[in-house]
């Protein structure tokens, strides 16, 4: 599990044990806990950008709240899924998404 995730046994608000989940991304098994989004699961595995603009330059969380689209995936085939407002379920395939080069 990452350093970055607050165990739920040491969260001061008292939210209870985690339960674990696993998603792949990119083929990738990534693990996570119930109730993460997939960008949170992505943050607490380290990952800061997984989608390319179209210059190329890289993209991930950036508003955390749904509205610049900067964190698209495609999940379990759906594209243009916003990872910041997407729970994250165990056994979700995530794909990441790149429009480099759409300009
Ligand atoms: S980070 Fe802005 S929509 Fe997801």
């Amino acid at each position: 599990m990452s350093p970055r995730l607050v165990r739920g046994a040491d969260d001061a608000a008292g939210r209870g044990p985690d339960t674990p989940i696993e998603i792949t991304v990119d083929g990738v098994p990534v693990a996570g806990v119930a109730g993460q989004t997939v960008g949170g699961v992505l943050l607490a595995a380290g990952r800061r950008a997984w989608r390319e603009g179209p210059s190329g330059a890289p993209r991930g969380i950036f508003c955390g709240i749904g509205v610049c689209f900067d964190c698209l995936v495609t999940v379990n085939g759906d594209r243009d899924v916003r990872a910041c407002r997407r729970r994250a379920r165990d056994g979700d395939v995530v794909t990441t998404q790149s429009r480099a080069g759409d300009r």
